[in-house]
């Protein structure tokens, strides 16, 4: 193991009193973006103003940062972009991909998958107006769903409910025997586990960059598209930083060459920065080792969680290998007790109907965290702590 995540722990800004099991959902604050911020703001917006899209780089700002970000998830140099937002990476790829098979209509999907992409998918169905169906079928039995009619399969690598991960190669493999491509949506997985998208064959991949890559709140989306097809993926938001010549100001769209195609609009050069600072910590560390220590970590937290609560039910695969970062148990009042854990300061959240979420981030991470959460949790749950009125009033985010 080469990474030392005690250094990498030291610089995120961690409040004290909390123990932060939310890394997948929104990862925490590095203690450089603050300054890196201001710098941006002050030296380059502040005192070059207009310039600073060729001085300080900002518009090649997208592929450099898709460029750092690849290594993580194994994308191969230039094929990875920054931008917008994971949503409406989805619906470029899984837009450019339907252009690439006219004569299929099917958009294969589980039930597992995130909302959002289900609903970029019937809207962009809508829109097309060709026929096209989103076939949803059971997490477990997507591979022997791909048929001759399938377009492409739309999939989330790890269930944001539950933590089961699919078999990227397998479902790849399968897909490209029957003549389809394959989109993997790696909200999940990108800084969570070991992805390697050249060597999976995707054809395809989105993500985004505020959970575990810790970007910061909004910070953007990406996209990859596999070097075999992006000079032949045609990018249906045809933005004028996609073109080929955006300072041409042509009259007709070009798309531009390879994963420059896939840039729409001018990028946000403060959120990119944030995301520039949280870069610079996962330079140091190798995925392996986060795989590795984060996949002991959570059979820890399962092992001492299921012995002393048995009113939790796991929801998650108990072989840490088919499992992504994160830990979810089934519990009725799920939400009460989520926010009786943050009011002690064990902070996880709370999928409806029923699943209590909890992220396992080694960068900030340790067992001495984990052992001092499922203290908390014990007597939360043992004690019935969470059964109190002010923990039953739902907020807006969950
Ligand atoms: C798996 C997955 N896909 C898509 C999205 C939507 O991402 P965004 O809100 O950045 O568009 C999320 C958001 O959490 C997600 O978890």
């Amino acid at each position: 193991m080469n990474t030392t995540f005690l250094e990498t722990k030291a610089l995120f800004e961690l409040p004290k009193n909390m123990i932060y099991l939310d890394g997948n959902s929104l990862g925490p604050l590095p203690k450089s973006a603050v300054g890196r911020v201001a710098d941006m703001m002050t030296h380059q917006w502040g005192e070059m103003l207009i310039t600073g899209w060729n001085k300080a780089g900002w518009m090649q700002q997208p592929v450099d940062l898709g460029n750092r970000l690849g290594r993580l998830i194994g994308a191969e140099k230039n094929h990875l972009v920054v931008g917008d937002t994971l949503s409406i990476k989805v619906y470029q790829a899984l837009a450019s991909a339907l252009a690439m098979r006219p004569d299929r209509k099917v958009i294969l999907t589980d039930s597992g998958n995130f909302p959002s992409d289900l609903y970029m998918a019937e809207g962009l169905i809508k829109s097309f107006n060709q026929g096209h169906e989103l076939r949803v079928v059971a997490s477990d039995e997507i591979a022997e769903h791909i048929s001759e009619d399938v377009a492409v399969t739309l999939i989330t690598e790890i269930d944001y409910r539950t933590g089961r991960m699919h078999d990227m190669a397998n479902i790849s493999s399968r897909a490209h025997a029957a003549g389809a491509l394959t989109i993997w949506d790696l909200a999940h997985s990108a800084g969570a586990i070991e992805v390697d998208l050249a060597k999976a064959k995707a054809d395809f991949a989105v993500g985004c960059t505020y959970k575990y890559l810790n970007g910061g709140p909004g910070s953007p989306g990406f996209i990859y598209v596999a070097p075999r097809h992006s000079d032949i993926a045609q990018p249906a938001l045809s933005g004028w930083l996609g073109h080929a010549a955006p300072f041409a100001f042509e009259r007709k769209y070009r798309a531009g060459p390879s994963i420059e195609r896939m840039r729409v609009g001018t990028p946000s050069v403060i959120a990119s920065a944030s995301l520039e600072s949280a870069l610079d910590i996962w330079d140091m560390v190798e995925m392996s080792d986060v795989r590795t220590t984060s996949m002991s970590l959570s059979d820890l937290f399962i092992n001492i969680i299921e012995a002393s609560c048995p009113m939790l039910k796991l929801a998650s695969p108990r072989d840490a290998t088919l499992r992504g970062s994160q830990v979810s148990f089934y519990f009725q009042d799920g939400y009460a007790a989520i926010q009786a854990l943050i009011a002690r300061g064990v902070v996880g959240d709370f999928r409806a109907p029923n699943i209590m979420r909890f992220g396992f981030t080694p960068l900030y991470i340790d067992k001495g965290d984990v052992l001092a959460a499922c203290e908390i949790i014990g007597d939360v749950m043992q004690n019935s702590l969470w059964n109190k009125p002010e923990y039953k009033v739902k907020a807006t985010v969950t």
